[in-house]
């Protein structure tokens, strides 16, 4: 599974990307707004500390402004920046035609296996369901990836890759793995939760007690 880093924190993207193991960065509106920084700006510099895909939102409502933009964008800013496009029938037009330039897309807001399914007819690379949104209305946002897997599953054209977002805790990333969705984006909360176990920490601790003890015993 890819692993994607889900923010516009630059310290946060140069701490786990220090891991060795980052794949990529999604980032939308509000995390630019969470940066409080100039939206190119941030995005060039953070596409300059991961080599993966970077997620830039369009922001137009029509498919012409979307396209103007998704172009500006691959224009002004470094090759490995892909274009993040709604889910829309807009959306879903300016995909098409961006695909067709031969440019990488991310069509997120997804919640629904249909919605999934046409993002791929119209090319997308990626497609963006969200866990935890759904669970927040009180339903169960990893049937959505379950369905999105299945669907998959049936359909062998689709080359479009899964990418679970809106991930609230590890339990979410474990699933999605078992589920088999390529990619997860999350905040660097989860890769450090993820990351951490008591008995990792415990185990180490004695370890070191112990090689104290060679040490000292002038055996190292
Ligand atoms: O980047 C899109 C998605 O991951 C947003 O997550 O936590 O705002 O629902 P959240």
């Amino acid at each position: 599974m890819e692993f994607f880093l889900d923010t516009a924190d630059v310290d946060e993207i140069r701490e786990i990307a220090a891991w060795g193991i980052l794949d990529g960065v999604t980032t939308n509106p509000s995390l630019i707004k969470k940066s409080g920084r100039d939206f190119k700006k941030v995005v060039a510099e953070i596409a300059s500390i991961c080599d993966g895909p970077i997620s830039a939102e369009v922001t137009a409502m029509d498919t012409a402004g979307m396209i103007e933009q998704g172009l500006a964008l691959k224009a002004e800013l470094p090759d490995n920046v892909i274009i993040k496009i709604p889910c829309t029938p807009e959306g879903l037009a300016a995909t098409k035609v961006l695909t067709e330039a031969g440019i990488d897309t991310n069509v997120t807001l997804i919640f629904s296996a249909a919605q999934a399914l046409m993002a791929a007819k119209a090319g997308a690379t990626y497609v963006s369901p969200f866990i935890g949104r759904i669970d927040d209305t009180g339903h169960d946002g990893m049937t959505l990836i379950a369905e999105i897997m299945d669907t998959w599953s049936n359909y062998h054209w689709i080359t479009t890759k899964v990418l679970a977002a809106s991930i609230r805790h590890p339990t979410h990333v474990l699933q999605c793995i078992q589920l088999g969705a390529h990619t997860a984006t999350m905040p660097a909360k989860i890769f450090r939760q993820l990351m951490k176990h008591p008995l990792t920490d415990r185990g180490l601790e004695g370890f070191m007690k112990d090689w104290a003890e060679v040490e000292k015993a002038g055996n190292a």
